[in-house]
């Protein structure tokens, strides 16, 4: 009698050699902000308070989608990863200005990300998660945002550009 045992290996490592592979340049950076980290559970916090529609609101919502879909290779604080997995920082003033993926406003930052991540699964999220995201990583790359990041307002959101 033969027993079928299915072996589940946790993704990561399924994924590891791809993503390795897929990276080829490594700006991952080691240092860990605790400051940014409070800020990040500060946003998630307004979430829970402030009124739908306002910046608050989706900075908080794109706080939670980035600890749900894209901490796992960026790094909690988007610092990038170094290892197995090495992935770009992305937070960070002008962190998204240089390198193979530069972009310069939040309709191009858009536009790459809700094509290509998260990696292992482009174009999984809602559109509206996308934009949240978006306007989480915008405000985590220095930009003063006054109101929400959305079709109408993304070409006019200019990133910072490197430092
Ligand atoms: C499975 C791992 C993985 C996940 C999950 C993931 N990413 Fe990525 N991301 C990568 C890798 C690897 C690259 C580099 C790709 C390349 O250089 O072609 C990258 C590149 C990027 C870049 C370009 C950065 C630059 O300066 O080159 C952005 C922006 C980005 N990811 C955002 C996100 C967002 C937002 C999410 C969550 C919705 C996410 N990623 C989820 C692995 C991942």
């Amino acid at each position: 009698m033969t027993q079928h045992v299915t072996v589940r290996l946790p993704s990561i490592i399924l994924l590891a050699p791809l993503v390795a592979s897929a990276c080829a340049s490594t700006r991952a950076q080691d240092s860990t902000e605790p400051a940014a980290a409070n800020e990040a559970e500060d946003l998630r916090e307004n979430y829970a308070v402030a009124p739908q529609g306002t910046i608050e609101a989706q900075l908080g919502r794109g706080a939670l989608v980035f600890e749900e879909n894209c901490d796992l290779c960026h790094g909690a604080r988007g610092q990038g990863r170094e290892g197995v997995i090495d992935t770009p920082q992305v937070t960070g003033e002008g962190a998204l200005a240089s390198g193979e993926h530069a972009v310069s406003n939040a309709q191009q930052l858009y536009d790459y990300v809700s094509a290509n991540m998260p990696e292992d699964s482009p174009g999984s999220l809602s559109r509206e998660q996308y934009w949240d995201v978006v306007a989480y990583l915008a405000s985590e790359n220095g930009v003063e945002l006054t109101g929400q990041v959305d079709p109408e307002s993304a070409s006019t959101v200019t990133l910072p550009s490197s430092p």
